[in-house]
């Protein structure tokens, strides 16, 4: 059965022959302009699939023939920066500490860098201004566990503190309740020591029990005075600055179940020039000595 071509009288296009309450529907060709646009653009693909990075294949893609990834392009780009920076990180390696701080070009570029990597490696646990938080120390302060020199700070950073690195800082504070060596009325009493050393307490008597105990048992690592020992690691307890915090159940904590906080060795992550910059980063966010 042939069917009628009809043509509108209006505009002389074909209709499609369907009609709705004597409204007819005008069968109009695609623009000459759009349908060589979407030509155009299937050619384009065809080609883009040929040379670019563009089919999923069971475990790989098809690579195309220009071996573009984005990938490969950054770790160009990085390579390029690094080449850049390749003169002034030789420089780091090579120049004492100490005296970097005398080339301001190389000590600027020294902050720069190292306050990146912070930014990246250290500010999940140290906070991204360095102030810490409970168990993770404020490195803004001029209150060093281990030592404020920059030489002290780098090593602390490259080798870590208790950690998995034969070079590692130890120093461990005991559990005097956990392991029997002091009992409850012991530990209350050297807590209000402790907390007496840096705010006025109320119980002298315990206070006085308490010092007793500190002697026998806390000054071979906290000092007689109860000001700290770096080489253990070991709290200046008199500065009112607490590392684990400053109320009377957190300082009973401490003493009951012992305190020994990790903090990664860095020497198998970052390189030396990095550790260098991150050393001279710390030690200028204020506490440096
Ligand atoms: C997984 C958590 C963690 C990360 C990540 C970390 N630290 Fe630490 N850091 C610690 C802890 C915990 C301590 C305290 C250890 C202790 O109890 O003596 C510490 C101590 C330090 C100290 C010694 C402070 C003092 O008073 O002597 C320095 C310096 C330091 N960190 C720098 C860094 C730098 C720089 C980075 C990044 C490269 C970093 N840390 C990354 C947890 C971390
Ligand atoms: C063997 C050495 C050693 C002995 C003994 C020792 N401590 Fe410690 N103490 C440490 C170390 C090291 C730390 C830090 C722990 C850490 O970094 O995680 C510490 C931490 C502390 C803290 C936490 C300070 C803060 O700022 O939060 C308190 C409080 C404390 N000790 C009290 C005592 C008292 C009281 C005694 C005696 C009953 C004692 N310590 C005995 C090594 C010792």
């Amino acid at each position: 059965m042939s069917k009628e071509v009809e043509k509108d009288d209006v505009t002389g296009t074909e209709t499609t022959g369907h009609e709705w309450d004597g409204i007819k529907e005008l069968d109009t060709p695609m623009p000459r302009w759009w349908l060589w646009t979407m030509y155009g653009t299937i050619i384009w693909s065809i080609g883009y699939w040929i040379v670019m990075p563009a089919w999923p294949l069971v475990s790989s893609y098809t690579e195309g023939f220009l071996g573009y990834s984005s990938r490969g392009a950054l770790e160009q780009e990085l390579e390029e920066a690094n080449e850049a920076q390749a003169g002034d990180r030789a420089a780091l390696v090579t120049t004492e500490l100490e005296d970097i701080k005398n080339n301001d070009q190389l000590y600027q570029f020294a902050l720069r860098g190292g306050k990146s990597a912070f930014a990246v490696n250290c500010s999940q646990c140290h906070g991204s201004g360095a102030a810490g938080a409970p168990g993770f120390p404020n490195l803004n302060d001029d209150d060093w566990l281990w030592g404020g020199s920059v030489d002290q700070i780098y090593e602390t950073i490259k080798y870590g503190i208790r950690s998995d690195h034969d070079d590692t800082r130890i120093g461990e504070m005991p559990a005097f309740l956990t392991n029997e060596m002091l009992d409850r009325s012991q530990i209350n009493d050297v807590t209000e020591y402790v907390l007496s050393l840096s705010d006025t307490r109320e119980d002298k008597e315990a206070v006085a029990r308490g010092e007793v105990v500190f002697q026998e048992n806390c000054a071979s690592c906290h000092g007689e005075n109860a000001k700290g020992n770096r080489e253990f690691g070991a709290p200046n307890l008199t500065d009112a600055i607490w590392f684990y915090g400053k109320d009377k159940d957190v300082i009973l904590r401490t003493i009951s179940r012992g305190r020994n906080n990790v903090m990664p060795a860095w020497v198998d992550r970052l390189d030396d020039a990095t550790i260098r910059q991150l050393a001279l980063y710390v030690h200028s966010l204020g506490g440096g000595e």
